[in-house]
């Protein structure tokens, strides 16, 4: 069985035996931006290893809302570049696509059958997506957290690192666990629980800082992707929207230079103190300065790297197609129990 832990050495039998499995996504649909970064990625890669980590790209997610199918299939090959490139260690996290392991969408239908439709009508996300198009966009949108509670539910999650926008899905996982548990009165799902940072967890937007960093919005000045180049990254930080007050200091009433003293915060691990007496006496301009090299500085290695990885798209074919085979048998096993309770097959 792959997912099994390493042989134990005798400086691990003091140590709990196994560890808690973590999974996480993103959707390949456009740019990876500070938000997914700061967010999620490097959360992922700093705690790498104390979990047994699983990371998926969760391509069936992303043609909830159509999408042109070569981009789909080479954004989900970068995105994977990304995720390397940004320190994902293979000898600590499992790495796949989510449409390579069918048991996903298997077990999908199941727990469809048993959510009810006023838990999906709650989700704010869905109708953010919808919009005024409430009619007309697809059942996959509207059943998305089922999806996406199945991704975290067959591997048995103890933890979902994710940004702070995802934690309602989160909530209706746990709920949705646990009503099939309880229905069953057998322990089919382990209940996860959301793993969301205090800073990072929610970047917004550069244009309009009181709306969350998004990949979807029309104005790439919103957004740091992770590929932007130094004279882009110095354009869109030089241009974020701030105010007129000039007063480097953390206040929620000005979401702006409190947005990008966020982002500072994040990447430096400081704190607010220690930022505003950095920037004591300074203007907006002397701190954009800081916060631009800091972004660049940290951009530059996963840049080179991303362009390595990318350089031999054979071998990160033949890494995602392990990673899929690695996950499948656990998944597997998921959907098997689910379908024996319930009576299937
Ligand atoms: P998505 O881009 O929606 O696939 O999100 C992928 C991951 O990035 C999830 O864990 C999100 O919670 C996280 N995320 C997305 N946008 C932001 C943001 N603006 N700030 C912090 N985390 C984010
Ligand atoms: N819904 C998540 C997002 O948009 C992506 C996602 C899909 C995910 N399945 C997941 C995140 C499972 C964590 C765990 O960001």
């Amino acid at each position: 069985m792959t997912m099994s832990t390493p042989e134990v050495t005798k400086e691990q039998a003091t140590q709990p035996p196994v560890k808690k499995r973590t999974f996480s996504g993103i959707q390949p649909t456009g740019n990876i931006h500070l938000g997914n970064y700061l967010g999620a990625i490097r959360n992922w890669v700093e705690t790498q290893d104390q979990y047994e980590n699983v990371f998926c790209i969760v391509d069936l997610h992303a043609i909830t809302l159509p999408i042109d199918p070569k981009e789909l299939h080479e954004n989900t090959r970068r995105l994977a570049a990304i995720y390397l490139a940004s320190g994902l260690d293979l000898q600590h996290c499992k790495l796949f696509v989510q449409s390579h392991v069918h048991q996903h969408t298997e077990l999908e239908w199941i727990l469809n059958c048993f959510t009810p439709m006023g838990w999906l009508n709650r989700m704010t996300q869905f109708k953010t997506k919808a919009g005024d198009s409430i009619d007309s966009v697809s059942n996959g949108l509207y059943s998305y957290p089922v999806l996406m509670a199945c991704d975290i539910l067959l591997y048995q999650t103890h933890y979902v690192p994710v940004g702070d926008d995802q934690r309602q899905h989160i909530e209706l996982t746990r709920d949705l666990a646990q009503r099939f548990n309880s229905l069953y009165n057998q322990q089919i799902f382990t209940i996860p629980q959301a793993q969301i940072r205090d800073v990072g967890a929610r970047i917004m937007s550069l244009e309009d800082p009181t709306k969350k960093m998004s990949k979807s919005d029309p104005n790439p000045s919103a957004y740091i992707t992770m590929l932007d180049d130094p004279k882009t990254i110095k354009k869109k930080i030089g241009r974020a929207t701030t105010d007129s007050l000039r007063l480097v200091k953390f206040d929620n009433e000005r979401p702006g230079i409190t947005n990008l003293l966020g982002i500072y915060q994040s990447l430096t691990r400081a704190s607010q103190e220690e930022i505003e007496a950095e920037f004591e006496g300074k203007g907006y301009g002397d701190f954009k300065a800081v916060l631009i090299d800091r972004l660049v500085d940290t951009l530059r290695p996963i840049q080179q790297r991303y362009n390595e990885i990318l350089s031999d798209r054979g071998e990160l074919e033949r890494l995602l197609k392990q990673g899929a085979d690695d996950v499948r048998p656990l998944a597997e096993r998921t959907v098997q129990r689910a379908k024996e309770v319930v009576g299937l097959g």
